[in-house]
């Protein structure tokens, strides 16, 4: 038995995958095409183990698809591979057309091919789970109730909009040709092995490196912010329980607006990395001018996989910031190679 993850190089893949094995799971195909936000680095605690298989390769080839599907013949195909960050896709729209829409699109029909291959047992075990997020719903205002599983999709950024249809895509492919699958919708992660092109990762990494920290706008907008260990443990609850067909939110029940994200881990770095002048890290923040198009507010409501499914996040955000700043901290290397050439390019061109 096995299990195929797609971008299980990537920051919530790597998560999922050293997870799933350290919690005993089957081996894992990692297929991952290995882009600027891919790194075999995020694996290396896995280097020599038999139950880890990379491949490196993009969704959107069928043909090495279903190669690997008739060769290892997973029970679970679980889609994290995507173009994941908003600001990207505002300057660069069509990545994330090709791998978020057309990728899904070949790797739902590769699944197609590969379940006419299968026996009745293994059709009835087999699920496709697709991971997305609650951007898909669009924004909500201030006072407006948390997102449920029944929001309308109103995506606002080229990012969001090609994650809801590959969305539909997946709903699609489950009413007309019966392919067994789950989606879960998740809110904003943050943990270990970010690539620091996203606020949290970006801040401790600007902080230290005496760089101003950018806050777009006002610095109100809100996200729910959830430990990326709890986005796996729901991930493995919806595979192992989740009903056909449906979707689930995963959530922490954790609004936050970016200036208190940003002060928090201020005064974290000033306990556990003080500054040499003796000055907060809060002197650094500058406010920039705004994100085209710029959600103001996402919440989760995570009830219904609560109820059905019993999944609760464990970390609170203060136990869950704490463990990340320590990780960036102790993981020098790791930051310094990923922020050489290309991701310098980026910085200069998106912070210009
Ligand atoms: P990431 O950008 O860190 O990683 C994406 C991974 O996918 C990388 O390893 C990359 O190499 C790989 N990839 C990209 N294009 C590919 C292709 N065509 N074929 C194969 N692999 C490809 O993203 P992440 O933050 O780990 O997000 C993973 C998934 O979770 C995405 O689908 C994203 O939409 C979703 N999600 C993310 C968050 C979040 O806060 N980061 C929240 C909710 C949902
Ligand atoms: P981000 O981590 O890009 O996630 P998303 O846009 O998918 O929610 O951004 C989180 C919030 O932080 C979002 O409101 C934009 C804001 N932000 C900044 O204020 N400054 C930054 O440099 C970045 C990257 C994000």
């Amino acid at each position: 038995m096995t299990v195929m993850v797609t971008g299980g190089a990537g920051f919530i893949g790597a998560n999922f995958v050293i997870d799933w094995l350290a919690a005993g799971g089957e081996p894992v195909v990692n297929f991952d095409k290995l882009t600027y936000a891919g790194n075999l680095e995020n694996l290396a605690a896995l280097k020599g183990n038999p139950a880890h298989i990379f491949v490196q390769g993009d969704i959107g080839d069928y043909a090495e698809a279903l190669k690997l599907f008739t060769t290892h013949r997973p029970r679970a195909v679980l889609n994290f591979a995507a173009e994941s960050h908003v600001d990207r896709s505002i300057h660069s729209p069509g990545e994330f057309i090709q791998t978020n829409i057309v990728g899904t699109y070949h790797l739902l029909e590769a699944v197609r091919a590969y379940m006419a291959t299968m026996s009745a047992a293994e059709k009835t075990a087999f699920r496709f789970l697709h991971v997305s997020t609650d951007e898909v719903y669009g924004s909500l205002s201030f006072d407006a109730p948390a997102f449920t599983e029944n929001h309308t999709y109103e995506p606002n950024s080229p990012y969001s909009a090609s994650k809801a249809a590959s969305d539909h895509l997946v709903r699609a492919y489950h009413h007309t040709y019966g392919v067994p699958v789950l989606t879960t919708n998740c809110s904003n992660n943050y943990g270990p092995y970010q690539f620091p092109e996203k606020l949290i990762p970006l801040m401790i990494h600007n902080a230290l490196n005496g760089k101003p920290l950018p806050i777009y706008g006002d610095g109100l907008n809100v996200r729910d912010w959830l430990y990326v260990g709890d986005h796996c443990t729901a991930i493995r609850a919806v595979l192992a329980g989740g009903a056909l067909g449906e979707t689930y939110n995963i959530g922490g029940w954790n609004e936050m607006s970016n200036i208190d994200v940003v002060h928090t881990l201020c005064d974290i770095l000033d306990r556990e990395a003080p500054r040499k002048d003796g000055a907060s890290y809060r002197t650094q923040i500058t406010f920039v001018p705004d994100r085209p198009g710029h959600d103001r507010r996402y919440a989760i409501d995570a009830t219904k996989i609560d109820h059905a499914l019993g999944w609760k996040p464990e970390e609170t955000f203060e136990t869950g910031i704490r463990r990340t700043v320590r990780w960036y901290l102790d993981n020098e290397t790791w930051i310094g190679n990923v922020t050489s050439g290309a991701y310098r390019d980026w910085v200069a061109a998106q912070y210009r």
